[in-house]
């Protein structure tokens, strides 16, 4: 039996509609969520991101700003406009898109940013509180949308064995960090592999859980699931269209093989894209509703 699908677009909708209703108690009492979206250079593909997050803001009520530098900007300039929305009272939350050009030092950068408006969740001092398991920090948008999805489609990691493929800082690092808190809607075993692991397939076909962020298009094969599996997918691929036509989205889990042997899969695109906004946009409102 092919695998059940799960919706990132509905379960989505329904964490936009929550934040939308904070929106509407904040602004009833004086409040206005903002957001800065920053974006250093033309990358198109960080251009459709930042303008699919600015366009997310206006649906909810929350006022957006979009600073657009040249590619060519220096840190100091970067720093410069940080410090700015740092200071600003209407700004709540700061996001620069990632990755920034090379010139750019971006470990810097996210350090440069008032950790109470980083809800990126990217600052050393919100990534520390995630590891311990306090609330008080943001939660990261790609791992934290990912831990929706199974709350909302009733899937509990608890006690299974869950296998993250990759260790990025946006994702495989925090979503292990999650998965294995000791909560609810957590506590599994964790295994992290990665391009220094000698058989990542050994591993991925014990896994319960299936968390592919490897940023490899079709990586996962049916082959390598265990069926019954839990399968997310996390990339976005473009892959360019044999017949010449418009490139192709594809996620880095090989998908028509892996529904297949899966139990339950996120399709690309649908899956845990619309996710990651929507955290965002609850991070900013956080932040608002935190404001003294
Ligand atoms: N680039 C890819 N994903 C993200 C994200 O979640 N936040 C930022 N700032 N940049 C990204």
């Amino acid at each position: 039996m092919p695998a059940k699908i799960i919706d990132g677009k509905a379960i989505s909708a329904m964490l936009n509609e929550e934040t939308r209703q904070r929106v509407e108690a904040l602004r009833a009492a004086g409040k206005t969520p903002g957001l800065a979206v920053v974006l250093i250079g033309d990358d198109p593909a960080s251009q459709i991101y930042v303008n699919s997050k600015v366009r997310k803001c206006a649906e909810l009520g929350i006022y957006s700003e979009k600073h657009l530098l040249p590619g060519d900007s220096t840190m100091a300039d970067v720093l410069a406009l940080i410090d700015k929305l740092n200071s600003d009272p209407a700004i709540d939350g700061i996001l620069v898109q990632s990755p920034p050009p090379p010139q750019i030092d971006e470990a810097k950068v996210i350090e440069a940013i008032n950790p109470d408006k980083d809800v990126d969740c990217f600052h050393e001092r919100n990534v520390g509180r995630l590891l311990i398991g306090e609330r008080e920090g943001f939660r990261p948008c790609t791992p934290w949308g990912v831990m929706v999805l199974l709350e909302k489609s009733g899937i509990d990691p608890a006690g299974m064995h869950a296998v993250v493929i990759g260790r990025s800082n946006i994702v495989g690092k925090p979503m292990a960090a999650l998965l294995m808190q000791k909560a609810r809607g957590a506590n599994a075993t964790v295994t992290v592999v990665h391009s220094g692991t000698r058989d990542i397939a050994r591993y991925t076909r014990d896994a319960e859980l299936l968390i592919a962020a490897i940023g490899k298009a079709e990586f996962v094969t049916g082959d390598m699931i265990k069926p019954g599996a839990t399968v997310i997918d996390v990339g976005i691929n473009r892959i360019p269209d044999p017949a010449g036509g418009k490139p192709r989205l594809v996620g880095d889990v090989k998908f028509d093989e892996a529904r297949e042997v899966a139990g339950a899969i996120t399709p690309v695109p649908g899956g845990v894209g619309p996710m990651t906004i929507a955290v965002l946009m609850s991070n900013a409102v956080t932040a608002c509703e935190r404001r003294k």
